[in-house]
């Protein structure tokens, strides 16, 4: 598996703020990754890249250099909104853009805690381009208005540059790569369980220093071949060194809930990470996921990323798969709602969509031209979509796949079955 998405973001953003030189390895190889790192480029960091071998020289946490161009976050919002966070805090005007998926989504959610802090950012109704105009920053408590890990994120980076300390209040829990990463490379996040969730605290004016590490398998990319495997009978996979943080493995625990045999093996921590091998064996236990398939509530946030490719999942469950309280898939890089029912349509499954979610009847796949919407998980969901169906699937712009996964197409060519 490609090195996991998220953390090599974080990574990235990290070292350059740090103090000394950082090699990472297994870095994704994501096009999201490389928005990043060119983002870091153009603000004056030194960073050499040999394959998925990166070296970073840390300029600190003020040391970065005022950029002559937009910066541009591609279609990533995790870039954007991590690095509005560590602009805020910076003396100097920038600006962040991306492409036109990325220029429709909701920026506001990081403006309004980054403009407590004391940012200016300027918008066109809440969306990129961001105009920040960086000052010294304030500490703030903020409770996000959703369950966002970017968000977070966005305000515990800007914390660290501020004067005092900055909390974030969580009521849902989400992916904790920022915490952790933060800790990696030497700034404590205090955490506080609070009731119906959690406190996180970091201190200001604070410096990091440079530490090497190795970024883990992406365990999203991953839950496209755990279905395909797990749904074909006979098929047998192993993915070595997948990242396991509990905050990201809810789609393994989900999919052994609904009948998929998958077993962990040689599970680990490397660098501040839980890693581990993913077995599945394919064909699902009958008897099991039979009642209840109904996905909601704090899980969701949990699963995020892995819903299109469960939404293809619950068309080989008996008792077919729904999936509630989840309208922020609506601004992810594609209104993914009505991008899985409309691709499942079309290759004849039964759907039903709701404002905040699906429910998928179980159905006889056939082969259908469905459309990416320009979206890499879409693309990829409904690549394994194809090998359920009866006939020939095309994707409408598949090669987006490549925003999280180059390579996908043939590593998934490359899978034996049988
Ligand atoms: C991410 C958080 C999630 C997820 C995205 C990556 C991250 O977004 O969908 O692919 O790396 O923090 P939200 O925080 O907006 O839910």
């Amino acid at each position: 598996m490609p090195g996991d998405k998220s953390i090599s973001h974080r990574a990235a953003i990290m070292a350059s703020i740090a103090y000394g030189r950082t090699k990472i390895d297994n870095f994704a190889t994501s096009v999201d990754c490389s928005s990043t790192l060119e983002c870091l480029v153009s603000l004056g960091v030194k960073i050499e890249r040999n394959g998925s071998s990166i070296l970073i020289e840390g300029a600190g946490k003020s040391g970065f250099t005022p950029p002559s161009v937009p910066l541009d976050c591609g279609n990533s919002g995790t870039t954007m909104r991590l690095l509005a966070g560590i602009l805020a805090g910076q003396n100097f005007h920038s600006t962040l853009t991306g492409d036109q998926s990325l220029r429709m989504r909701p920026m506001k959610r990081v403006i309004e805690p980054l403009s407590l802090m004391g940012a200016t950012i300027g918008s066109q109704d809440g969306r990129a381009p961001l105009n920040i105009d960086g000052k010294a920053l304030r500490a703030i408590e903020y409770a996000p208005p959703v369950a966002s890990a970017q968000i977070k994120s966005c305000v515990l980076l800007a914390g660290l540059l501020a004067d005092g300390e900055t909390s974030v209040i969580e009521s849902t829990a989400t992916r904790d790569h920022t915490e952790r990463m933060l800790s990696w490379f030497g700034a404590e996040v205090q955490e506080e369980d609070l009731p119906g969730g959690k406190r996180l605290t970091i201190a200001g004016d604070r410096e990091l220093r440079a530490n090497d590490l190795q970024v883990p398998g992406d365990v999203s990319s991953s839950a496209f071949f755990m279905v395909a495997s797990a749904c074909l009978p006979g098929s047998s996979l192993e993915l070595a060194d997948v990242g396991l943080n509990p905050s990201r493995t809810a789609i393994i625990d989900t999919l052994k809930s609904l009948g998929a045999n998958i077993e962990i093996r040689n599970e680990r921590i490397r660098s501040n990470e839980p890693v581990g091998d993913i077995h599945v064996t394919g064909g699902l236990d009958k008897g099991q996921g039979n009642t209840g398939n109904l996905l909601r509530g704090g899980v969701i946030a949990n699963l995020i990323d892995e819903i299109p490719i469960l939404a293809v999942f619950g068309t080989q469950l008996d008792h077919g798969l729904e999936v509630r309280n989840a309208a922020e898939l609506r601004v992810k890089e594609s209104d993914r709602i009505k991008a899985v029912v409309e691709n499942l349509k079309r290759m004849g499954a039964t759907v039903t969509e709701f404002d905040d979610g699906f429910k998928v009847e179980r159905s006889e796949l056939y082969g259908a031209v469905v459309d990416s919407f320009g979206d890499h998980r879409i693309a990829m969901a409904f690549a394994v979509a194809g090998l359920f169906a009866d006939g020939h699937t095309d994707i409408i712009g598949s090669e987006c796949a490549g925003v999280s996964y180059p390579g996908f197409f043939d590593a998934l060519a490359s899978v034996r079955v049988g």
